[in-house]
């Protein structure tokens, strides 16, 4: 899992054909980290599609990928809207096939192409799958639950097993404004659930407990404190 949630995403060849990357100058948003109040705060809704809030997606999925992540909401670039973006495409140009069909990960240093820093050749190229979804709302959980090793943009370098409902249905309006249904399952769940919980103040060290919650919370303050000088 602390796998896919860190490397998952900087493996997608987004400067290939990426029509977002195309569309617009690149621009980067700070990630706030913990304490920063602002990821403890509730999110407000959003009531229109504007050229303000499509500028906003398109530098969320840019600093997503940048980070890299595979998700990102709002709060954490500071702007206080219920706007998230995933992307849990997990397959990557680095992976090649086993003999069960299965993705196996192949380091591109064990690769040894004719000239250096070659792409790996004749393998299956990733999709990118952005998702964003604008006012997302979890309409159903299943009982099943699973347990993912999560990790944070805003909490760096600090993964933790959370347990989920493995499945969820959310309703989210996309950036046609069509409200959209989808049962989501696995990675995507997951994702998807730590990530609305950024529009209402809750971080998945939320589901630790007290005592490592407050342990990593009081590394960060030392840090925030620190960087303040
Ligand atoms: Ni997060």
């Amino acid at each position: 899992m602390r796998d896919l949630w860190l490397t998952a995403l900087n493996k997608i060849p987004i400067s290939h054909g990426n029509t977002l990357k195309k569309a617009h100058v690149m621009a980067l948003r700070e990630i706030l980290l913990i304490p920063n109040p602002k990821l403890y705060k509730v999110a407000q809704p959003v009531s229109a599609i504007t050229n303000e809030l499509k500028v906003l997606v398109k530098d969320m999925f840019e600093t997503m990928y940048d980070a890299p992540g595979i998700g990102l909401a709002a709060p954490q670039i500071g702007v206080m809207e219920r706007v998230i973006v995933v992307d849990c495409a997990t397959r990557s140009k680095d992976d090649t096939r086993n003999e069960d069909g299965e993705y196996e990960e192949v380091e591109q240093e064990d690769y040894e192409g004719e000239d250096e820093g070659e792409d790996i050749p004749d393998l299956p190229e990733p999709d990118p799958e952005p998702i964003a979804m604008i006012n997302p709302e979890l309409i159903w959980f299943s009982d099943e639950t699973s347990i993912y090793e999560e990790g944070c943009l805003s909490i760096p370098e600090f993964y933790e097993d959370v347990e989920r409902p493995t499945s969820c249905r959310v309703r989210y309006m996309d950036m046609e404004g069509e409200i959209i249904e989808r049962d989501l399952e696995g990675l995507l769940s997951t994702c998807v659930q730590h990530e609305v919980d950024h529009l209402n103040g809750k971080l998945f060290i939320d589901y630790i407990s007290r005592l490592k919650r407050e342990r990593i919370t009081k590394k960060f303050q030392k840090a925030a404190k620190r960087a303040a000088g």
